[in-house]
C-alpha cells in the first residue's frame, strides 16, 4: 500500500506492507486524514521519543474493511473516525505512562489502511462528510477536555479562545458557541476574526496589536476562561485579563517559557492556571456526542491530495491555516 513515510530528512511516498490484523482488530481502509501540530514538530524533531521511519497522522475517517473477530462483523462496511488514544489508563483525569498517541510510534493515518484496536472504532457523525469526520480526533478532543473538563466553560460566561486559526482552537471556538457563552477570539489573521464573527464570536483582536486583548476585556469586565496553546510572554498579557477565579487553560507552549509570570496577579485574583492535552475514551465519546447533539461543523482549511502532502505540512508549518488541513488518501 502507499504511506506518506517521514524518513530521517524527509518524507516521501513509499510502498509499504498493508498491515495485518489482529483478533481484536479492524482494517480500516483511510479516505481522509487530518494535520495536527504533533505532527509538524515530530517532522521538525522537536517532540519526544521520535522514531523512524514513522507513518504519521493521528486523524483519519475510514471504512472498515476487516475485522480479526466474528463477533465484530457488523463493522465491516462502516464508515468510522478513530480514537487516536493509545493506553489511555483508568485516570479520567491523566494519561497513564504507557500512553501514546496514533501516528508515532505506532503507523499512523496518512496511508492508505490502518489497523486499530475495535474499541478505537465510532460510528462517523451522519451531519458530516467524510473531510469534515476526518478533522474530529485529535483536535476535537483537546478541545473538549481543555473548555470543559478543565475550563467548566458554561453559557453566558465570557470565554477567550487565543489563535482561533489553530485546529484545536477553532473547535474549542464552536463548542463555546454552541453552549451559549459569550465568545472572543484572537487570531493574526483578519479574515479569521471576521468569520468567527459570523459564526457567533461576540468580538476579536489581533493578537498582535498591542493593547488590543487588554482593551477588549476592559470593555466586557473581563474573562472567565481563556483556552491557549501559545503561552510565551503573552500569558501574562492573557492572564492580567481573567476576572478574579478566572482560568487559564493551555493545551501547547507554541511560544515556549513566558520569560516571567505575574505571581502575585495569580494569587490576588485567585486565578486558575490549568495544563490539559487530549482527554480520555470517555471524554471521546462525550465529545462525539457534543458534537452529534450541537451538529458541529468542524472548520476545514484546505484539502490535498497524498501526493502532494509535504505541502499540507508547510502550509501548517507556515501558520497559513484557518481551521484543519486534510490529506485526501
Ligand atoms: N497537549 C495536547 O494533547 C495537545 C493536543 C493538540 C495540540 N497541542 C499543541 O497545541 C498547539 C496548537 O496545536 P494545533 O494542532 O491546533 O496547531 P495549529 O493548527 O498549527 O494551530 C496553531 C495556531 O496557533 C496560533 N498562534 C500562533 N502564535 C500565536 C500567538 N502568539 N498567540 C496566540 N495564538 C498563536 C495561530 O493562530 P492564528 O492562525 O489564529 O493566528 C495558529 O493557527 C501546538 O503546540 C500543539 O503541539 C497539544
Amino acid at each position: 500500500m502507499k504511506a506518506l513515510v517521514l524518513n530521517k530528512v524527509t518524507f516521501q511516498i513509499e510502498e509499504i506492507a498493508q498491515p495485518s490484523i489482529t483478533e481484536n482488530q479492524a482494517l480500516v481502509k483511510i479516505h481522509f486524514a487530518a494535520l495536527n501540530h504533533r505532527d509538524q514538530w515530530i517532522r521538525e524533531g522537536q517532540y519526544a521519543k521520535i522514531q523512524l521511519p514513522a507513518v504519521l497522522g493521528s486523524d483519519a475517517c475510514g471504512e472498515v474493511m476487516a475485522v480479526g473477530n466474528e463477533a465484530d462483523k457488523h463493522w465491516i462496511g462502516k464508515t468510522v473516525v478513530i480514537n487516536p488514544n493509545i493506553n489511555w489508563g483508568n485516570n479520567p483525569n491523566a494519561q497513564q505512562k504507557e500512553y501514546q498517541i496514533l501516528g508515532m510510534p505506532s503507523q499512523g493515518t496518512i496511508a492508505e489502511f490502518i489497523a486499530v484496536d475495535i474499541d478505537r472504532l465510532h460510528e462517523k457523525p451522519t451531519h458530516l462528510s467524510l473531510e469534515q469526520a476526518a478533522a474530529i480526533p485529535l483536535s476535537g478532543l483537546t478541545a473538549f477536555n481543555a473548555l470543559f473538563n478543565k475550563g467548566k466553560a458554561q453559557k453566558n460566561q465570557n470565554i477567550l479562545i487565543s489563535g482561533v486559526g489553530g485546529g484545536v482552537a477553532q473547535f474549542a471556538f464552536l463548542y463555546a458557541v454552541a453552549i451559549g457563552a459569550n465568545v472572543y477570539v484572537t487570531s493574526s489573521k483578519e479574515n479569521v476574526i471576521e468569520t468567527c464573527k459570523s459564526l457567533g464570536a461576540k468580538d476579536g483582536v489581533n493578537y498582535k496589536t498591542e493593547n488590543a486583548i487588554k482593551t477588549l476585556a476592559k470593555s466586557i469586565g473581563g474573562f472567565d476562561v481563556i483556552i491557549d496553546s501559545a503561552c510565551g510572554d503573552g500569558m501574562n498579557e492573557l492572564i492580567a485579563t481573567l476576572k478574579p477565579t478566572g482560568k487559564f487553560v493551555f493545551y501547547g507552549a507554541t511560544r515556549g517559557l513566558p520569560t516571567n509570570l505575574n505571581m502575585r496577579q495569580i494569587f490576588w485574583n485567585h486565578l486558575q492556571i490549568l495544563g490539559s492535552t487530549m482527554g480520555s475514551d470517555a471524554d471521546f465519546e462525550k465529545m462525539l456526542a457534543f458534537i452529534n447533539q450541537h451538529k458541529i461543523q468542524p472548520i476545514l482549511d484546505k484539502t490535498f491530495e497524498l501526493i502532494d502532502a509535504v505541502q499540507a505540512f508547510d502550509r501548517m508549518k507556515n501558520g497559513n491555516q484557518f481551521g484543519k488541513i486534510i490529506v485526501k488518501i
